[in-house]
């Protein structure tokens, strides 16, 4: 495995190793991704492998245009073009009707395709230089916390990669959110950035709701995703005080992540990460600081959930997510 960094004598490199069939890491706006030749059906098995991901489980094709669109998407609707217009390029993923030639690898056999356009200047330099589609799932061990920098690639993937492009940390943070527009009316099948309400104004109508029908295949979806190896406890600002001082009195190490200051008299054997009251900004510390707890081995992380608006929810999705994972980890990390 090499770390190159982003000359473009680098992007030439990664490029060609992925005209190979090799897997190469990428920053994205959002998470780094762990990209293959989305044509290449002997590349895109070996990402499967690596991140011991199901089978079934579709990849998202990254591309450096909206036209490119029409490359991978039939029956495409005006929405598609609308959103891809305003969004684009942006963490934002469309779910469209798949072209007839679409890998069953890419699309988990599904009918459908997800499709973005990154905003990060290495990711479209990759991308024009590559010219195809890049595949290219969260570059983390299946069901784990993404990663956000080029060291948490190495640490969670290492020699199950051929490279990684280190272009510094993702300033998102969080997973693109997912417009589904395959359907008879759109619907987000996983929070991010962008919300519901900025998709609606651009759509020009209200979005279904994403409660109401079960979604297979989508891992993010899955309650148990994201996990840390520690194991996570959520508190609502409510609770928080009584909650936060019972948890540092316990004894094993522990951490907490507050949006508050700690308090005077912390423990020696508790560490205090105070987050950001902005939800940009806390999206994009979240899963480094999930990474830290997990090196520190902490017993156990508590954390106060910030308030359950919109601005909030991408947050609080991948949080509600970490905990619920965390524990089927318990014993398994
Ligand atoms: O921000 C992101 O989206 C990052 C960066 C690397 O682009 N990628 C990412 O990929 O989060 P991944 O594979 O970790 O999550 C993609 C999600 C999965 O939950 C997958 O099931 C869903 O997108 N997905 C992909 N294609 C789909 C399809 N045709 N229908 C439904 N869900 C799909
Ligand atoms: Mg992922």
């Amino acid at each position: 495995m090499v770390v190159l960094g982003t000359t473009p004598a680098d992007i030439a490199d990664a490029a060609h190793r992925l005209r190979n069939g090799a897997l190469v890491s990428f920053p994205t706006e959002t998470v780094y991704g762990l990209g293959a030749d989305a044509v290449n059906e002997l590349a895109l098995a070996r990402i499967f492998q690596a991140k011991g991901r199901p089978a079934d489980h579709p990849l998202i094709v990254h591309l450096s245009d909206a036209r490119q669109i029409q490359d991978w998407a039939r029956d495409i609707p005006d929405a598609a073009w609308q959103v891809a217009r305003v969004f684009w390029p942006g963490p934002l993923t469309l779910i469209l009707k798949r072209a007839p030639h679409v890998s069953d690898r890419v699309t988990g056999a599904q009918d459908t395709v997800g499709l973005r356009v990154p905003d990060h200047a290495v990711a479209l330099a990759l991308l024009r230089e590559f010219g195809g589609g890049i595949a290219a799932p969260s570059a983390n061990r299946f069901g784990r916390v993404s990663p956000t920098r080029a060291e948490h690639v190495i640490a969670a993937l290492g020699t199950a990669l051929d490279a990684v492009i280190d272009g510094g940390p993702t300033p998102v943070g969080l997973e693109s959110t997912i417009l589904d527009l395959s359907g008879t009316q759109p619907r987000v099948l996983r929070p991010g950035t962008i919300t519901p309400a900025a998709l609606a104004v651009v759509l020009g109508r209200p979005l279904a709701s994403n409660t109401t029908s079960p979604l297979p295949r989508v891992p993010g979806n899955m309650p148990a995703h994201y996990a840390p190896a520690t194991e996570l406890q959520l508190a609502e600002a409510t609770h928080w005080d009584a909650q936060v001082r019972r948890f540092v009195a316990l004894s094993q190490p522990r951490a907490v992540l507050s949006l508050h200051a700690p308090p005077e008299d912390l423990p020696k054997h508790c560490h205090w990460i105070q987050m950001s009251e902005d939800p940009r900004e806390y999206a994009r510390a979240l899963y480094a600081r999930l990474h830290d707890v997990d090196r520190w081995r902490c017993d156990t992380t508590l954390i106060e959930l910030p308030a359950d608006t919109s601005a909030w929810e991408a947050v609080r999705d991948r949080l509600r997510r970490a905990a619920a994972g965390a524990h089927d980890h318990a014993g398994t990390a």
